[in-house]
C-alpha cells in the first residue's frame, strides 16, 4: 500500500510509518515538525509543509499520489493546553483537518484512518465507555476532534469518504528496540515525565490532584501501547476497503490505572525511586477513562499485544535511557 501520513514526524505518527515500512508499505510523510522531529520521520518521502497549506497539500497528493489511505495524526493534543489557547487548537485541528479532506476530495481520495481521542467523551457516566456512551467533551481539545467525527459523518455521506476515526485512550510506550520513542518539548506527559524526572533529578514529579473521586484520589487512565494503536490502523484501512461508511473505534486495554499506581509501576521497573509533590488539578481533566474496546476487537480484530503496565513503561524507560542525551 502507499499511504500517507500526516503527522509522520510525531509520537503516534513516527512509530506507523516505522511499521508500515517495515512491511514494505510506502509511506510519505506530511509534517510542518511543529511539534514532530525530523529524526524521527521513517517515512521514505517527507514534505515539510502546514496542514493549512492548502497548495501544498493537493500537489502532494498529485505528485505523490495516488493513496490507499490517508491516515491524520496531524494535531495538538494536550487537554490542558487547549483550554488556555483554544484558538491553536481550533486552527490546527478543525480549519487544518478540513483542509486535508478538501484536498482528499478534490484529488480523490476516499480512505482515511483519524487520530480521535477518549477526550470526545467528556466526564464518563458508566465505566467501562464504550462508542455508544454519549460524547460530552470537557476540553476544547476534544471539542475539536469530535467536530472533525462529526464531519467525517457528513463527508461520508455526500461525498462517500470511507473513514476510521480511533478514539485512543493513552498512548504510551516506544518501539521495543529503543530508537523511536515519545519525545515532546515541553513534556507534559505522565510516563514520560516519571521517566526523565528520574533522568535529570532535578524536579519532583508533580500529581495533578489526589482527591478526585477514586479508589486513591488520582486520575485513573487506560495506558495502551503506541504499537497496539499502530496496528489498529493497519486493520483499520484494510476494514475501510470493504465497509463504506464512517466508523468510530475505542483502542484501550480496558485497565485504568491511577497517577499512583503508575508511579509504584515506574518504580519497579526502573528500580529507582520517585520523588514527587501533590499539586493543584489540571483543567480539562476526567477523573476517569478506561476503554471498552470490543468493537475494535469484534470487527477489526485487534488485540493488544502490550497488555501489562510493566512492558508498556519498559520499553519507554529502554528510549529514554538510550537517548537521555538528546533528549534532555
Ligand atoms: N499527570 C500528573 N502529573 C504529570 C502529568 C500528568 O499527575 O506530570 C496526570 C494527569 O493529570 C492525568 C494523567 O496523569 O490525570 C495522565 O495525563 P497525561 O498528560 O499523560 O495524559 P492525558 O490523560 O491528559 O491526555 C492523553 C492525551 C490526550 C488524550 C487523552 C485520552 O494527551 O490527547 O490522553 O485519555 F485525549
Amino acid at each position: 500500500m502507499k499511504i500517507l501520513i500526516c503527522g509522520g514526524a510525531g509520537y503516534v505518527g513516527s512509530h506507523m510509518a516505522r511499521l508500515l515500512e517495515r512491511n514494505s508499505h510506502s509511506t510519505v510523510c506530511y509534517d510542518n515538525l511543529s511539534t514532530g522531529h525530523r529524526a524521527a520521520v521513517r517515512s521514505s518521502q517527507f514534505v515539510e509543509a502546514d496542514l493549512s497549506d492548502q497548495e501544498t497539500l493537493e500537489s502532494t497528493f498529485g505528485q505523490h499520489g495516488p493513496f490507499d489511505a490517508v491516515m491524520h495524526f496531524a494535531a495538538r493534543s494536550l487537554v490542558t493546553e487547549s483550554v488556555s489557547n483554544p484558538a491553536a487548537y481550533y486552527e490546527n485541528n478543525v480549519i487544518g483537518t478540513l483542509r486535508l479532506l478538501e484536498a482528499m476530495r478534490r484529488t480523490g481520495h476516499h480512505r482515511i484512518v483519524f487520530s480521535s481521542t477518549a477526550a470526545v467523551y467528556g466526564i464518563p457516566q458508566q465505566l467501562p465507555i464504550d462508542e455508544r456512551h454519549p460524547c460530552s467533551p470537557i476540553s476544547p481539545y476534544g471539542a475539536t476532534k469530535l467536530m472533525i467525527e462529526q464531519a467525517l459523518r457528513h463527508y461520508g455521506s455526500a461525498y462517500g469518504l470511507r473513514s476510521a476515526s480511533l478514539r485512543y485512550f493513552n498512548a504510551a510506550g516506544a518501539a521495543p528496540d529503543g530508537t523511536l520513542g515519545e519525545n515532546h518539548e515541553p513534556e507534559t506527559h505522565l510516563i514520560p515525565r516519571i521517566l526523565r524526572s528520574i533522568l535529570d533529578g532535578r524536579e519532583p514529579l508533580q500529581v495533578f490532584g489526589d482527591s478526585y473521586g477514586t479508589a486513591d484520589g488520582s486520575c485513573v487512565r487506560d495506558y495502551v501501547h503506541v504499537d497496539d494503536i499502530c496496528r489498529a490502523h493497519l486493520s483499520a484501512v484494510a476494514f475501510l476497503e470493504e465497509h463504506a461508511g464512517p466508523h468510530v473505534f475505542n483502542l484501550g486495554n480496558g485497565e485504568g490505572f491511577s497517577v499512583f499506581e503508575i508511579i509504584a509501576a515506574a518504580e519497579r521497573v526502573t528500580g529507582q525511586p520517585i520523588r514527587y509533590e501533590v499539586a493543584a488539578p489540571r483543567s480539562g481533566d476526567p477523573p476517569v477513562l478506561i476503554a471498552d474496546a470490543t468493537k475494535a476487537s469484534r470487527l477489526l480484530g485487534w488485540q493488544p499485544r502490550h497488555a501489562g503496565i510493566d512492558s508498556i513503561i519498559e520499553s519507554a524507560w529502554r528510549y529514554y535511557a538510550e537517548n537521555a542525551a538528546e533528549i534532555r
